[in-house]
């Protein structure tokens, strides 16, 4: 089994070009499967440079809907044609950041930036979820991650559009790929949204397994509370995890701060890493 990082903020290599974004490129005995889609800009150029064969892919699956995840969807489906796409009903919803600097407010549009008709013309079959499901043997999404830590809160910047109304955005949407593999499960966040502590405490539950061959993909753990990234370091140092590879909404402090208490078993995710098992 291999896992590419294919989009993300950063370039560690030569090769590839870095966006605001997340997408990673997985191959397994079974086939091989796309997991994000980064902006748009990327996805195909670093396939292409890093020998990744997009049209290869037997499924995608979005983490949630935000457009550095699910921008770079039609990009891919104009190589593959109809291929199943796995998601959360919400990554439909309108999302917006708001940024308030003193009397003056900035709205930016964040969610998928396509109609839902014009990726089906291009391929993509939605399969919608809502619960925790085994996609194929050993893969399963998370579904709708509980929350119930006390420290993980909400982006208070990041609003969802439903009925007209803008709400803060709780994203139901927001799920993980897990592999199942002899060595542990290999856990892929999109930008953990539900709090890296519960989805991690999900897929404990889910699976009724604890021990972590590597977790990989953003947290989000730089943009919240100091406090939600030394309580969710706390947590994590007391898990069975065996590699952290963090990137793109993880921020540089809190993967700096993750490189100190996990030493050698950190590793930035930038484009281009592999992970191979
Ligand atoms: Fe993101
Ligand atoms: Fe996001």
């Amino acid at each position: 089994m291999r896992i590419t990082i294919l989009c993300e903020n950063t370039v560690g290599r030569l090769m590839g070009l870095g966006e605001h974004g997340f997408s990673a490129f997985i191959e397994t005995d079974q086939g091989n499967y796309l997991f994000d889609t980064g902006s748009g800009r990327s996805v195909v150029e670093n396939s292409l440079e890093l020998d990744r064969d997009l049209r290869t892919i037997r499924k995608i699956f979005l983490s949630h809907g935000h457009y550095d995840h699910s921008g770079g969807l039609p990009e891919v489906l104009k190589l593959k044609g109809r291929v199943d796409v796995h998601a959360h009903p919400h990554i439909f919803l309108d999302r917006v950041h708001v940024i308030k600097e003193g009397e003056k407010e900035t709205r930016r549009f964040v969610g998928l930036p396509f109609k839902r008709s014009y990726l089906e013309s291009l391929g993509a079959n939605f399969i919608l979820n809502k619960d925790f499901m085994e996609i194929e043997e050993r893969i399963f999404l998370t579904g709708e991650v509980p929350r119930k830590t006390s420290f993980e809160k909400p982006d208070p910047r990041l609003f969802s559009e439903i009925d007209g109304k803008t709400k803060q955005d709780i994203f139901s949407d927001d799920q993980s790929l897990i592999l199942d593999t002899e060595k542990g499960l290999i856990l892929i966040l999109g930008c953990a949204h539900s709090g890296m502590i519960n989805i991690i405490n999900h897929v404990i539950h889910k699976t009724g397994e604890e021990k972590f061959l590597a977790i990989l993909g953003g947290t989000h753990l730089d943009f919240l509370t100091p406090e939600q990234l030394e309580e969710s370091i706390k947590v994590l140092k007391k898990m069975n995890i065996e590699k952290i590879g963090v990137c793109h909404c993880t921020g540089m402090r809190a993967a700096f701060r993750l490189h100190q208490e996990f030493g050698e078993r950190f590793f930035y995710g930038h484009v281009g890493s592999t992970l191979e098992i």
